[in-house]
């Protein structure tokens, strides 16, 4: 039988809550499947951090280096501890074991509404592809004469040629897989050494898929047209910070945060790939099991595909569908189920 090592970082507030039920679904797929998952819970983030003075181990990376994939909930307790602190294992994750394919869909769902007045399942179906590993996210710069009046803070974005052509070969062979069309997103007319670059790097790159359309906008020319007119997108490609903001965006149009998956991808597979919804810990209703758990359970599915487990992934994916297009709803689509009984409306349908 098949098997695979799967490293689970349920992470803060609706993390745990969200990955107990994407557990349950994987392991409802797994019979039929014919593979086996072997799973290592990792009790990290803000409890840890309270119980060892870390969020997560010092070797955290030795652990996961192993695994064949990572499934993480989400992570972030701001009110108790700052941000920086539990969410910088996770872009550590990325950067080190570098995941630089950041793959969202952005796919409303027959029987969920849209944010977007007249906009149904025809108009938004589109997918973003966010540089994961380097860009705005790089941890470069410092603080000079801190509290005083003239303190100054520097944060400087890295972007190299290498990685920005592999992101976009690696949107240029998506948009292959779907409609052939490829929008870069950038703000070059106001960064122009970043971005300068990655409008050269389209134009190297783009003569060797002559069979996909590709375009560039402006980072708020597109936020915009994310609202206008989603319809004109199938594949967007954009730094990691642009790539972080549109696709909240991405999330909202598409019926909210709750519905939306992310893979973190090493496409050479030197190392483990992660698999996480886009949403965060959600401070503001965790704890009371009304999170949506259809997020973490789609990225459970990307998960599968990336091992080889493509029919499997499938059929979670279908599940879901069917589920959504029952009218089965947690209170973030406006209905009142659990977070237990949304997984459990998707395992009737398995
Ligand atoms: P958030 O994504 O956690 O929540 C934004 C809004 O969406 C909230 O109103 C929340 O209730 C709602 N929401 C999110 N997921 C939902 C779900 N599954 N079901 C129903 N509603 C859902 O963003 P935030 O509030 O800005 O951040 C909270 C914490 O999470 C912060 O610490 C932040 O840094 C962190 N964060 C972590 C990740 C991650 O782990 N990948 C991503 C984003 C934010
Ligand atoms: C996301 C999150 C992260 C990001 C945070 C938690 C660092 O917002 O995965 O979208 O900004 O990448
Ligand atoms: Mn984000």
């Amino acid at each position: 039988m098949r098997s695979y090592k799967i490293a689970v970082y349920p992470g803060d507030g609706i993390g745990p809550e969200v990955i107990e039920q994407a557990v349950r679904v994987l392991a409802a797929v797994q019979p039929t499947g014919g593979f086996a998952l072997e799973m290592t819970t990792l009790p990290w983030g803000f409890r840890h951090f309270e119980q060892t003075g870390r969020v997560v181990p010092e070797d955290f990376l030795d652990v996961l280096r192993p695994m064949d994939a990572i499934l993480l909930g989400a992570v972030g307790w701001p009110a108790r501890l700052p941000d920086h602190l539990t969410l910088s294992p996770l872009v550590k994750i990325r950067q080190a074991f570098d995941q630089y394919a950041c793959v969202r869909p952005v796919k409303l769902y027959e029987g969920v509404r849209s944010v977007l007045a007249d906009k149904g399942p025809r108009d938004i179906d589109f997918v973003v592809i966010r540089e994961n590993s380097e860009g705005e996210y790089v941890d470069c710069g410092g603080r000079f004469k801190v509290g005083q009046p003239d303190e100054t803070a520097v944060q400087t974005a890295i972007h190299t040629r290498r990685g920005v052509e592999r992101i976009l070969r690696f949107g240029f062979e998506m948009a292959r897989s779907r409609r052939r069309k490829l929008m870069m997103v950038t703000k070059s007319n106001a960064q122009r050494f970043a971005y300068g670059m990655w409008d050269e790097v389209l134009q190297a790159v783009r003569g060797d898929y002559p069979d996909v359309a590709s375009e560039k906008q402006h980072a708020d020319a597109a936020a915009m047209n994310f609202v206008r007119r989603p319809e004109t997108f199938d594949v967007v490609v954009a730094s990691n910070l642009f790539g972080d903001l549109l696709t909240d965006l991405g999330g909202i149009i598409s019926g909210g945060l709750g519905l939306a998956p992310s893979t973190n991808t090493n496409p050479e597979r030197r190392f483990p790939s992660m698999f996480e919804p886009v949403h965060g810990s959600a401070p503001d209703i965790a704890g009371r099991g009304i999170a949506n758990p259809i997020a973490a359970i789609l990225s459970a599915a990307m998960l599968l595909d990336w091992l080889g487990e493509r029919a499997s992934g499938d059929r979670i994916r279908r599940a879901v569908e069917q589920t959504l297009a029952g009218g089965h709803k947690t209170p973030d689509l406006g209905g009142a189920l659990t977070t237990g009984e949304m997984a459990d409306r998707v395992i009737e349908n398995l």
